[in-house]
């Protein structure tokens, strides 16, 4: 029925009213928009959020437009509308799918009281390069953990039903390969080859396709092998439509159509719009450049009809499914759910699991015995650094940071001492250090929470040196020297280089950042209410030099072993072949600091035999696989345990490891259970030599463990 209510409106529209669905207008001058809106020209605006201001532009495209077509309201409501939760990469370090759905509904129940209906996330792009500011925004380095995050975010976010008013619709982004920007400097170019950007790139989109109903798609700044991902028709046209069926619409990222002249790849304007369009951009973001050009375009015979017909088609497809037709308003008067104590609590739970302990050095946590506590650095009390980046509508009044939370909710047992000895983390003013020491002096325990504020991730904030800013390793330097307990609670939006750092403290807690409720459960979290449960979603490398750096690579034929000799340890008359032929750095080995997967608890975990029920496997069989776990510790605990494989070999080299599934497992202390999975032997399948998605017969390995770098494995074979 959609179908023919589409095809009915396209009979009646002249081309201009076509070109005007296909074009987003920025909310900044609505009484321009209006006009717009109401000539037609327009069938998407970004960022409205007052609701009075949704309902009047609706009003104006129901009744006053000629079509009566009504508009989508779309926002970054990237993680949290209001109530905001940890970024995107601190969701993925939870490993919980369903937590991050749960995250992403109420981000959508809140964004939808003021009219949005659409967010342009998840952003979906794999990376493995921390350098790149967005790396806050994505789900970190691996293509299994990152499909699990997009299907989750776009259930969230649409609901079980895109008509509900509370649902959103979502858009993977940005379409494809974004992540992989040279140097790690954002919009710069990528070169994936076909096979690669296949096996990993497009891996979380085509699962946010398949798996989760995905409502639309955001095309990338960037270009790849020289093709500007808008006017890729290849990733647009051919993968998306053609090979997963695609149905709803894509839309350009922020002027990126009209960027394809500055790319150097079209001439002007009116061929941007043309080879985007024609490659399969429906919506263009803020540009304008289709409602300039289009018709003349059309009536010139270089732009088809039917191209026009078909993007305007899944434009109003997605508005149909959404209910708009039917139900344009926001009630204005709907009871506000912003901040509602659910929410909160919910927020608080997502950051707890969040947060990854990196090292606990004789159980210096949870703290015990401890009447002052001293709070340092100069994130311990940021409301606005802690929330992350893409926030616009939640308010730093509304935000708990580690001291109000510690205050307010360990105060009465213990003393709270506190002085962020630098004012934001670039600050190079040691002068307070003096105060800082002094209450140091007088303290049991250390905690000192330092990182990055908000403005150093995110979009177009690369950084060439992850480093900590500021005077931060000095001040936790002179702590270190004082021999008191130290804990260092690390926010940032990506992985930093802090070697030095973990070595200086005694305890270790990356905590990303961590939204509204940071505060709150990092207070729980130090205190041992709560144990830390999550793992790392990207490799933390020891230094910039060795980026990139990932678990899942291939294997050189020259793979390094533990024995290297490291530059310290070579004699000076050293010859050439005294130091073997081997792959890794001189200076700085082949080991990250920290791998992915990795992540400490307040207990420790047994893992018993892992227990194959059958080790030779059809191509189309199920692979039964188990393992006894065991809380051995003192604290009740969750483990991610973490399935990975190898091909070990192929017609194309096979990564070392591959993540296959993974499971969150709480126990009591004492206890234990069998821990089952079962891998559908088709999701081992790759692009192979012939390009071809297959399971190739042979041997393969399987581990299971608590971390990507886990030794326990057991054989296997595909015939
Ligand atoms: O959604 C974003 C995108 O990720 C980057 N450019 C702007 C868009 C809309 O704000």
């Amino acid at each position: 029925e959609i179908e023919q209510q589409i095809d009915w409106l396209l009979k009646e529209m002249t081309i201009q009213e076509k070109l005007g669905q296909m074009n987003q207008l920025s909310a900044d001058n609505m009484e321009v928009n209006y006009d717009l809106i109401r000539r037609g020209m327009a069938g998407s605006v970004l960022s409205i959020t007052d609701p009075a201001v949704a309902n009047k532009a609706q009003q104006i495209a129901m009744e006053e437009s000629r079509m009566g077509i009504p508009i989508i309201i779309g926002r970054d409501v990237i993680h949290g509308f209001k109530t905001i939760f940890p970024i995107p990469l601190g969701q993925a370090a939870s490993f919980d799918p369903d937590i991050v759905e749960e995250a992403a509904r109420t981000a959508a129940v809140e964004a939808s009281e003021v009219g949005i209906r659409w967010t342009f996330a998840p952003m979906v792009d794999i990376t493995r390069d921390p350098r790149w500011g967005r790396v806050a925004e994505s789900p970190g380095e691996d293509p299994f953990l990152a499909s699990r995050m997009a299907v989750a975010m776009v259930k969230g976010f649409q609901g079980k039903d895109l008509s509900n008013p509370t649902s959103l619709a979502a858009s993977a982004k940005h379409f494809a390969g974004y992540g992989a920007a040279e140097g790690g400097r954002d919009y710069n170019s990528t070169y994936i080859p076909e096979r690669q950007m296949r096996n990993l790139y497009l891996k979380p989109f085509e699962a946010a396709v398949k798996e989760a109903g995905l409502a639309t798609i955001m095309s990338a700044f960037h270009a790849n092998d020289g093709i500007p991902a808008t006017g890729d028709k290849h990733l647009l046209k051919s993968i998306l439509r053609d090979e997963w069926g695609f149905d709803g619409f894509v839309v350009s990222d922020w002027a990126s159509v009209d960027e394809m002249v500055v790319h150097g790849y079209s001439q002007n304007r009116s061929q941007a719009a043309n080879q985007a369009i024609e490659a399969g951009i429906d919506m263009e973001m803020v540009s304008g450049t289709f409602v300039e050009h289009g018709e003349k375009l059309v009536r010139q015979g270089s732009l088809s009809m039917e191209d026009l017909n078909n993007a305007v088609s899944n434009i109003l497809r997605v508005k149909f499914r959404l209910g708009l037709f039917e139900n344009p308003y926001v009630e204005e008067d709907r009871d506000s759910k912003f901040y509602h104590t659910e929410h909160l609590a919910l927020a608080k739970k997502a950051a707890e699991e969040s947060f990854v302990l990196l090292k606990n050095q004789e159980e210096t946590l949870p703290l015990k015995n401890i009447k002052t506590l001293a709070v340092f650095g100069p994130l311990s009390d940021a409301p606005h650094e802690q929330l992350g980046t893409w926030v616009f509508d939640g308010e730093k009044d509304h935000t708990i940071t580690p001291l109000d939370a510690l205050k307010k909710m360990y105060g009465e047992q213990v003393e709270i001492l506190h002085h962020p000895g630098l004012k934001f983390s670039r600050d190079k003013d040691t002068t307070s250090f003096v105060k800082m020491r002094k209450l140091a002096a007088a303290a049991d325990a250390i905690v000192v929470f330092l990182g990055e504020e908000s403005i150093l991730s995110g979009e177009a904030h690369s950084l060439s040196n992850l480093r900590l800013q500021g005077a931060q390793s000095k001040m936790l330097k002179e702590l270190a020297a004082l021999n008191k307990p130290l804990v260092s609670v690390f926010l940032a939006g990506r992985p930093l280089e802090i070697e030095k750092e973990v070595e200086l403290s005694d305890a270790v807690i990356y905590a990303w950042h961590p939204g509204t409720m940071g505060g709150p459960a990092i207070a729980d979290v130090l205190f041992g209410k709560s144990s830390p449960s999550g793992k790392l979603p990207m490799t933390f490398p020891k230094n910039v030099g060795q980026i990139p750096i990932y678990y899942s690579h291939e294997n050189t034929g020259r793979p390094a072993t533990d024995n290297e000799m490291l530059i310290d340890e070579i004699p000076v008359e050293a010859s050439q072949t005294s130091l073997g032929n081997r792959s890794f750095y001189l200076d700085s080995g082949h080991e990250p600091l920290f791998p992915f997967g990795y992540g400490l608890t307040y207990t420790t975990f047994e893992y018993g035999r892992i227990e194959l029920l059958e080790d030779v496997l059809q191509k189309d069989g199920i692979l039964k696989v188990e393992v006894t776990l065991k809380n051995t510790g003192k604290a009740m605990a969750t483990e991610v345990v973490q399935l990975y494989t190898r091909d070990l070999y192929a017609s194309v080299i096979r990564p070392v490891k591959e993540l296959k599934d993974f499971k969150r497992i709480t126990l009591a202390p004492g206890e234990q259970t069998v821990v089952h999975f079962e891998i559908n032997i088709r999701s081992l399948a790759f692009w192979n030599r012939d390009m071809e998605e297959v399971v190739e017969p042979g041997e393969y390995e399987l581990w299971l463990g608590g971390s990507s770098d886990t030794t326990e494995k057991v054989n296997f074979q595909v015939k």
